[in-house]
């Protein structure tokens, strides 16, 4: 069932965070949601600019669509990540996303706010949930290359004054993450203060961590082993993801973790059986390995196990 984010971040807010993972093929849609129903967890599917274009957007509609009829139990909200102001009018003419996120985060702050405000009120008439940035992580996005030095955290100040002005439902926030596999040169900073200096100015306003896989050592080092070269890759400690939601993080983002999953099967599956080219035996493998994933993701974030109580909330 197809759900806005906002109804899931109802359910949410201060107690656990959603996990929105991105998909891009059938293995993944797969995988997510037999995780997410394994660990009994409502979810949030992410479709980056890049996901679009990659087959075709109506691809990831037809999977998505066949996924909810596959897995009828599945609640979770459909979600643009990172979008610029027309794939947003795309995406909410669609009729198929339940949520956008409009990132204008790269402009000056007025036209931040004056971007995200146009696409709230067009996204707002159709029920749709907006999320909007302030603030700038490092790494690579489609359309903005951002180097850690150039990263801006966010300002509580004016992240209150953007929530009141912009018609956001929720803001994600620069605290520390970054986007990809190499997160932190030195020890990781996650400044949690600046969470908690906007809640105290906007109380229950529904917070967003961009940039938080995990980047699990044992990935990297098995990857690393079958013929990788990710060197001094590194990414968010699991344990900060509870006391974030604790604070008021209602959305998770996780998308290079799958990623590597991916990587280290299919690296692994090819190293051990060279004479092997029927893709469908690895492709099983990566499913059942992300789903596996996804549900240890979701123990840690605390949506496992809230399925049912979102769906009774839901039918109030
Ligand atoms: O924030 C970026 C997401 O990981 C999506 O990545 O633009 O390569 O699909 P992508
Ligand atoms: P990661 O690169 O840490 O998985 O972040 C994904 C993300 O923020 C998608 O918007
Ligand atoms: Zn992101």
């Amino acid at each position: 069932m197809i759900v806005t984010a906002k109804e899931l971040f109802e359910q949410a807010y201060g107690k656990y965070a959603l996990g929105a993972y991105n998909i891009n093929n059938a293995e993944q849609t797969m995988g997510l949601f037999q995780g997410c129903l394994d660990s009994k967890a409502p979810f949030i599917i992410q479709i980056s600019s890049g996901a679009r274009k990659y087959t075709n957007k109506l691809m990831l509609e037809g999977m998505i669509r066949a996924a909810d009829q596959i897995f009828p139990d599945a609640i979770f909200a459909v979600h643009l990540d990172h979008g610029d102001e027309q794939t947003c009018y795309d995406c909410i003419d669609s009729g198929f996303y339940s949520s956008v996120m409009i990132d204008a985060s790269h402009e000056s702050f007025e036209e931040n706010i004056a971007a995200t405000k146009r696409v709230a009120d067009r996204a707002h008439a159709k029920g749709i949930s907006v999320e909007a940035e302030l603030g700038q992580l490092g790494g690579v996005e489609e359309h903005v290359s951002v180097s850690e030095d150039q990263a801006h955290l966010t300002d509580p100040a004016q992240a209150a004054d953007f929530i009141k002005r912009s018609g956001c439902d929720s803001l994600a926030c620069a605290i520390g993450t970054s986007h990809g596999a190499f997160k932190f040169s030195g020890s990781q900073g996650l400044h949690f203060e600046i969470v908690k200096a906007i809640q105290e100015l906007v109380p229950g306003f529904p917070l967003v961590l961009h940039g938080s896989s995990s980047v699990p050592q044992e990935e990297v080092e098995r990857i690393n082993a079958a013929g990788g070269a990710l060197k001094g890759a590194k990414g968010v400690d699991v344990t900060q993801y509870l006391p974030a939601a604790l604070l008021g993080v209602c959305k998770i983002n996780i998308d290079t973790d799958g990623r590597l999953v991916w990587t280290r099967v299919h690296r692994e599956f090819f190293r051990d059986q060279p004479d092997k080219f029927d893709f469908r035996p690895v492709g099983k493998i990566f499913m059942e390995e992300y789903a596996k994933f996804i549900a240890s993701r979701n123990v840690l974030l605390g949506s496992a196990g809230q399925l049912e109580t979102v769906r009774a909330a839901l039918k109030k």
